[in-house]
């Protein structure tokens, strides 16, 4: 198959490659396109073989269900067969934006979107390209992450173009985007709201809102044996850099002087390594592809190039990855859970 990448030029043209990108979502093809999280890979949400197809295209285990993506709240009623007072309060307050609700299905979305839960999984981007593909599909569009299984979310219209060339029809090329990491999962089925995956609309934001909320135990800490995450997707090492990464916790000066003995070890063994740091503390590091991800003092610049950090380090080939760690406070536990993923678990403390 040959991939359209598609770069806008102007409004008109947009019209009309967007009506173009939906009747490809219509007959049950695969469209990646930008949302203010990371692009995703859309098909049909209410087509059971276009779900599957995403499946393929990304080489994913099919047990791991889609979130399904509506342009207006009313699309709502077609999924969903109840929608809690939480959730329509946590939708009201942040929908268009980086929050995922977790409804009870209604039978017309199929079990290929869903994995076999009967539970569905909404989203109302807010990026308008996004939404008006959705409006024009004129049916919700189940989109994952346009990556690959096992690799870094793409957060450019180049990273999709890494992983899925030739696997699926058009790529809408909107540029870098806003966020850089998937939204928050809210599960809101039960009596209490269930954090299932921190995103951009951080538990600050969701309690300021719906009071006490729950975190699900798959965020904090490896998968324990008999404990299923709510989110089925949080089971699977997500992420997953093809160079080791280690995150090393501890006051800045020992953390720097931790990383620059081990890159060292590491070069004397001949190997080629990459440290993660920022602008506030990159002059500490004397060795390695040495990369600062943002500022500290602005932690969204930080979630901003995580993603496109960690691709660049797979690109060159790095062996061992050594990164500082961020607190866990607002967007620090959405920046935490995924590079804690990403790293296996695997943290020095010093
Ligand atoms: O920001 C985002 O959410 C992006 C953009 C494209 O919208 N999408 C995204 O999709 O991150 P994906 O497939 O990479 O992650 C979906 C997560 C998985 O962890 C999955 O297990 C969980 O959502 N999920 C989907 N449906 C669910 C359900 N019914 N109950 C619990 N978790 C669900
Ligand atoms: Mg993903």
């Amino acid at each position: 198959m040959e991939t359209k990448w598609i770069h806008f030029e102007n409004l008109q043209e947009k019209e009309e490659i967007l009506r173009e990108a939906a009747g490809i979502i219509r007959q049950g093809g695969l469209v990646a396109f930008p949302t203010e999280t990371v692009y995703g890979l859309g098909a049909n949400a209410l087509d059971e073989k276009a779900a599957k197809k995403i499946y393929a295209a990304k080489g994913r285990p099919s047990d791991n269900p889609l979130i399904v993506h509506i342009s207006s709240v009313k699309e709502l009623d077609e999924l969903a067969v109840e929608v809690s007072h939480a959730g329509k309060k946590l939708a009201e307050a942040y929908w268009p934006g980086p929050l995922t609700l977790v409804f009870p299905k209604k039978p017309q979305v199929p079990d290929g979107t869903t994995g076999g839960l009967d539970t569905v999984a909404v989203r109302m981007p807010s990026d308008p390209l996004a939404r008006k593909l959705i409006a024009l599909a004129g049916v919700p569009i189940a989109a994952p992450s346009a990556n690959r299984s096992g690799r870094p979310s793409p957060t450019t219209a180049e990273h999709v173009w890494q992983d899925m060339q030739g696997r699926i029809e058009m790529l809408l090329d909107g540029g870098s985007v806003g966020i850089g990491l998937e939204s928050t999962i809210v599960d809101v089925t039960g009596q209490i709201p269930v954090l299932l995956r921190p995103g951009a609309v951080t538990m600050e934001m969701l309690e300021s809102v719906v009071g006490h909320v729950e975190i699900d135990p798959a965020i904090q800490g490896p998968p324990k044996e008999g404990i299923r995450p709510k989110a089925p997707g949080m089971k699977y090492r997500h992420y997953a850099p093809r160079g080791e990464l280690t995150l090393v916790e501890g006051e800045p000066g020992a953390v720097a002087e931790e990383i620059n003995r081990l890159v060292k070890e590491r070069q004397e063994e001949g190997r080629r390594v990459g440290v993660i740091t920022t602008e506030e503390t990159k002059n500490r590091y004397t060795g390695g592809i040495i990369r600062s991800i943002g500022e500290r003092v602005h932690e969204e610049t930080i979630a901003h190039n995580l993603f496109a950090v960690l691709r660049e380090f797979d690109d060159l080939k790095v062996d061992y990855i050594y990164s500082e760690s961020f607190s866990q406070e607002n967007l620090g536990q959405a920046i935490m859970n995924r590079l804690v993923k990403a790293a296996g678990y695997h943290i020095i403390r010093v």
